[in-house]
C-alpha cells in the first residue's frame, strides 16, 4: 500500500513538473557543450575508477531526466565529486542545450514505454515507471534498458546503502536482495535501449 501510495505521488508530482523533453534546448549548443561530457559518456567502455564500473550511457535517455540528474549532483542529491564539478560550471540553459541534444543520439523515447507485458516476476513493480522493457514512461524518469549493468548494480546499492536518496526509490531497493539486484542489473542491461553518446565526427 505504501508503494502504491508513494507511486501515486510521483505521477501527480510528474504531471505536474514535467518539462519538454526536447522542447527547450538548442541542439547545436548542446553539441558543443557535450564535447566535455563525451570524453567520458562517449567512450564505450569508460570506467570510474573507485569503485569501477562503467560510465552510465546517456543516448536516447530522457533530456528531462538528464537535467533532473545534472542538477541533483550540482545541488548536493548525489555524490560523485567529477559530476559535482561538472555540474557548477553549467548554468541551467546550458543543461537544457546538453541534454536536448543527447537525447537525440539514442534511439529509445518514452513513447516505446508502457506497463503491460515484461516477462520478469520481480520486475513487475518497476514496470510503472521504467515501463516494459525498460523504456521510461515519463520524462523525468530514468530509461534502464541497455545501460550497464556494472552501472545498474552500483545505483540499486546506493539507493540501498543510503548514497542515493530519491524518496521512491529508496523504498523500492530497500525491498531487494542482493541476488534481486544481480538479475534485475542483468535483465535490464540485456534489452535493447540506451546507447554509448559518441562524439560525432565533425
Ligand atoms: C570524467 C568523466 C565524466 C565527465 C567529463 C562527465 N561525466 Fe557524467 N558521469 C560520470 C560518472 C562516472 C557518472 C556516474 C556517477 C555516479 O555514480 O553517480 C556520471 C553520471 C552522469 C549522469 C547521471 C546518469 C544517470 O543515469 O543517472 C548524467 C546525466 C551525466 N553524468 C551527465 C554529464 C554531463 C551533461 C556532462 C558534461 C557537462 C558529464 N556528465 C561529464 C562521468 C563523467
Ligand atoms: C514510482 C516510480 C518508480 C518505480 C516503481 C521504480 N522506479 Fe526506479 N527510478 C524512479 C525514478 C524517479 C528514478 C530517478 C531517481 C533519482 O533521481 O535518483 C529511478 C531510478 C532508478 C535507477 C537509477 C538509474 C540511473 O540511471 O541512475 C535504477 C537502477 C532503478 N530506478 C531501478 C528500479 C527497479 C529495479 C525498480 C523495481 C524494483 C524500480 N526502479 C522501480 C522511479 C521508479
Amino acid at each position: 500500500m505504501r508503494i502504491a501510495a508513494a507511486i501515486a505521488t510521483l505521477l501527480i508530482g510528474c504531471a505536474m513538473f514535467a518539462q519538454p523533453a526536447n522542447a527547450e534546448g538548442d541542439l547545436e549548443r548542446g553539441k558543443r557543450l557535450s564535447y566535455t561530457c563525451l570524453g567520458c559518456h562517449g567512450i564505450d567502455g569508460y570506467r570510474n575508477a573507485y569503485p569501477s564500473y562503467r560510465v552510465p550511457k546517456l543516448g536516447g535517455q530522457p533530456a528531462a531526466y538528464i537535467v533532473a540528474a545534472v542538477q541533483g549532483y550540482r545541488d548536493g542529491l548525489r555524490e560523485h565529486p567529477t559530476m559535482q564539478a561538472q555540474a557548477h560550471s553549467l548554468s541551467d540553459q546550458d543543461l537544457e542545450d546538453i541534454a536536448a541534444y543527447m537525447a537525440t543520439l539514442g534511439t529509445a523515447t518514452v513513447e516505446a514505454g508502457g506497463s503491460e507485458g515484461i516477462d520478469l516476476e520481480i520486475a513487475q513493480t518497476c514496470v510503472a515507471c521504467h515501463g516494459r522493457n525498460g523504456i521510461s514512461v515519463a520524462p523525468t524518469w530514468p530509461t534502464l534498458a541497455g545501460q550497464h549493468e556494472d552501472y545498474l548494480i552500483h545505483s540499486l546499492n546506493q539507493y540501498r546503502n543510503g548514497e542515493r536518496t530519491h524518496a521512491v526509490m529508496v523504498q523500492m531497493a530497500a525491498a531487494l536482495t542482493d541476488e534481486d539486484v544481480k538479475i534485475l542489473a542483468r535483465y535490464y542491461a540485456s534489452l535493447k535501449g540506451l546507447e554509448t553518446t559518441e562524439p560525432e565526427e565533425e
